[in-house]
């Protein structure tokens, strides 16, 4: 049975006491109550050691937004995935759109940091998805399955069991434009499909494919009822627990 997941992908908001303060807020909003995902939240690196203190009984995973493409040395600014597997960090957001938009990541970049999360055990969840023009000139199949291919496709079947993906047509992050439950189902099983050719049914039937953009309280239920939905990379609804919790419930 493969892994349902949502993740709460901060992006570059919150200081470390506002992010403190929500952490401890969704974990007592969680205390006690049966979930039936793997919950994770990625806020940005200053805060990943303490939401491991935090969060230190697990019921709640943390995970970062990115990692260096190198492993350690002369690069100012960077974080390695080695530093981040120390704050015990167990997952790492890769190739989010606004990445490959705004700070030039290509799939030979991600490549790399793949490799790098993998070789310090964490679990990356790999963003792919087209922007509004690919959709409109139908080329979402395309342009999702290069993607894959140059991001993730020279890794052996047993590290690609270790992969996350999630699929986030960019026309819907944070716009409140959702994909439809069936265009999402339809990517998803066409995403699974280019996993099984590639790696076969039982590696494409384990692999967890997250939905991500405009994803929210209303709308989750019906996206992760679909078969080929495994859960959620959630942006602005996972700021307020208001907002996060009713789709970690919506499973
Ligand atoms: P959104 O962002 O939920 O605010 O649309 C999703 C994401 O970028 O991961």
């Amino acid at each position: 049975m493969r892994k349902k997941i949502v993740a709460g992908n901060w992006k570059m908001n919150k200081n470390l006491r506002e992010g403190a303060n929500l952490a401890k807020e969704l974990k007592a909003a969680m205390a006690g109550k049966t979930v039936n995902c793997e919950v994770v939240v990625c806020p940005p690196f200053i805060h990943l050691a303490l939401m491991s203190i935090i969060f230190e009984d697990k019921t709640i995973k943390v995970g970062a937004q990115n990692c260096a493409d190198k492993p350690s040395g002369a690069y100012t600014g960077e974080v390695s995935a080695a530093m981040l597997a120390s704050t015990e960090a167990q997952y790492v957001i890769l190739g989010h759109s606004e990445r490959r938009a705004y700070y030039g990541e290509t799939n030979a970049i991600l490549k790399e940091k793949v490799k790098l999360a993998l070789e310090n055990k964490l679990t990356p969840i790999f963003c792919i998805g087209e922007v509004l023009e690919e959709r409109e000139a139908d080329r979402q199949n395309e342009v999702v399955k290069t993607q894959i291919e140059e991001g993730l496709f020279d890794l052996s079947a047993d590290d690609f069991g270790k992969i996350v993906l999630a699929y986030e047509p960019v026309w819907a992050i944070g716009t409140g434009k959702t994909a439809t439950s069936e265009q999402a189902q339809e990517m998803h099983a066409y995403i699974r499909q280019i996993l099984a050719e590639k790696y076969g049914e039982t590696v494409a039937n384990e692999t967890s494919i997250l939905y991500g953009g405009s994803c929210n309280a209303g709308n989750a239920k019906e996206l992760f009822s679909n078969p080929d939905v495994d859960g959620g990379l959630i942006g602005g609804a996972s700021l307020k627990v208001d907002t996060f919790l009713p789709i970690v419930e919506a499973f």
